[in-house]
């Protein structure tokens, strides 16, 4: 039987996992309206892994006998100006995450429930990896962002991304 504390967060990790999915659609949306396909596959992409991750904790729960409790998400409101605002949003954002699964963890820890700190150990490596393409994006924008044929290229790369479903199964 899973710790009520544990089973607190792990459930309250659904909403942000879905709050996340919903935040990187608004980011696509906002790049399709500037004509940035490429940016908008990317970040549409992007969403449907953040809603898988919604979905291994709800699975999770219930392989464990719990009914998760679905919550209200909140209204994505990071305000965008500049090509470069959402991806400097979405780095500040992953780095929270990343906080929150460390959270859990520790929760998890703390009671010696290695079962979910198994669990999450997928997400531990999944953030550091989703921290990453934030940083490279950033990076490649700054490089490439001012000249209009560049940025029509690095477009053109984002476009090849296709979503994959998660290596983690439950
Ligand atoms: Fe589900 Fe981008 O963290």
């Amino acid at each position: 039987m899973l710790d009520k504390k544990v089973v607190e967060l792990l459930n309250q990790q659904i909403n942000k996992e879905f709050y996340s999915a919903y935040l990187y659609l608004d980011f696509s949306s906002f790049y399709k309206d500037k004509g940035l396909d490429g940016f908008a596959n990317w970040y549409q992409v992007q969403a449907q892994e953040e809603r898988d991750h919604a979905m291994l904790f709800y699975q999770y729960l219930h392989n464990n006998n719990v009914r998760p409790v679905l919550e209200a998400v909140d209204k994505p409101s990071v305000p965008m100006e500049n090509l470069k605002d959402p991806l400097e949003a979405g780095l500040r954002h992953e780095e929270y995450v990343t906080g929150l699964i460390h959270n859990i963890y520790a929760a998890a820890q703390e009671v010696r429930d290695f079962r979910t700190t198994q669990f999450l150990d997928w997400f531990v490596k999944e953030q550091g990896e989703e921290e990453t393409n934030a940083n490279d994006l950033i990076t490649k924008m700054e490089l490439f962002g001012s000249d209009p044929k560049s940025l029509y290229m690095l477009d053109n790369e984002l476009k090849a991304r296709v979503y994959a479903a998660p290596s983690l199964v439950l």
